[in-house]
């Protein structure tokens, strides 16, 4: 009998944020569409103007904020590596090495003016606009690690309207009690009411690569998304839609959540 793949757990020493963006972030592949697809829909529907927003292990990433960003009044990026945080600063710098989201951008506002029965060619001059107003709304970008009571620190912690997460718990526990645990960790970040719009990897996906490393996934049901979640969040707000990933051998597929925190 073989033994189970033991999968990477260290993000000190092992993650590589631009191995992670090459791997992920080349092309807008239809896992990426999906996922920009359910932002957009999910705020068709929830009205976040006036919002604080909390992005939680953003990673090196900024697609997740590009629908979310005009619509909300501030929004603060965190993750558990610095150096991730290092690549968001460098596009928000404009730095000559800094990832290019043009891609993504122009995916994005594709998919906002379908929405809106549009016209769906965008231009440079939307991509250039769009990214200032990015730029614009993040105004802090902190450290945050999911295993604390207080995810951003004693001093950090505070409340937000709205929280964006997009697989990381799921990587980040070293088992599945410890995935629970962190879901009542990073909820508390949210405010009576705050919105969630959160996906993660789903049911037998069990790790998933960087450059030469393949880091460990809780694999997980839609059922233990409903448990983790029943104590903080109002029942009726809760939806979970599931879609199958092709892209990346390892990752089954991936859960799409929104809910309310009970008010
Ligand atoms: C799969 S990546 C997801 C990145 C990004 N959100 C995305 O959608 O591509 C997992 C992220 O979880 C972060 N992470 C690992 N351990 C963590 C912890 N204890 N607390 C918070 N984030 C953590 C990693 O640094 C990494 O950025």
């Amino acid at each position: 009998m073989s033994a189970a793949p033991q999968y990477e757990t260290n993000y000190d020493d092992k993650f590589d944020a631009r191995d992670y963006l090459n791997e992920y972030f080349q092309v807008v592949d239809q896992t990426n569409a999906n996922l920009l697809k359910f932002i957009v829909e999910v705020l068709q529907k929830e009205d976040i103007s006036g919002a604080k927003v909390i992005n939680f292990g953003c990673g090196p990433c900024i697609d997740t904020v590009i629908s979310v960003a005009p619509k909300c009044t501030e929004i603060h990026m965190s993750d558990y590596l610095d150096a991730n945080l290092q690549e968001v600063r460098e596009w928000i710098a404009q730095a000559p090495d800094a990832f290019n989201w043009e891609h993504f951008l122009r995916s994005g506002l594709q998919l906002e003016a379908e929405f809106a029965q549009a016209d769906t060619t965008v231009t440079d001059a939307q991509i250039a606009e769009r990214s200032a107003i990015i730029r614009q709304k993040i105004t802090q970008l902190m450290t945050g690690d999911a295993k604390q009571a207080q995810p951003l620190g004693a001093e950090g912690h505070q409340q937000y309207d709205a929280l964006v997460m997009f697989f990381c718990l799921e990587a980040a526990a070293a088992d599945f009690a410890e995935w629970q645990q962190m879901v009542q960790n990073v909820m508390s970040l949210l405010k009576p009411n705050g919105l969630i719009i959160w996906a993660m990897t789903a049911l037998q996906t069990e790790g998933y690569q960087v450059g030469d490393e393949t880091f460990q996934v809780i694999p997980l049901k839609e059922n233990d998304i409903r448990d983790a979640l029943a104590p903080c969040v109002a029942s009726e707000s809760l939806q979970i839609d599931y879609f199958d990933v092709v892209e990346h051998e390892l990752v089954q597929g991936a859960f799409l959540v929104t809910a309310r925190t009970r008010a």
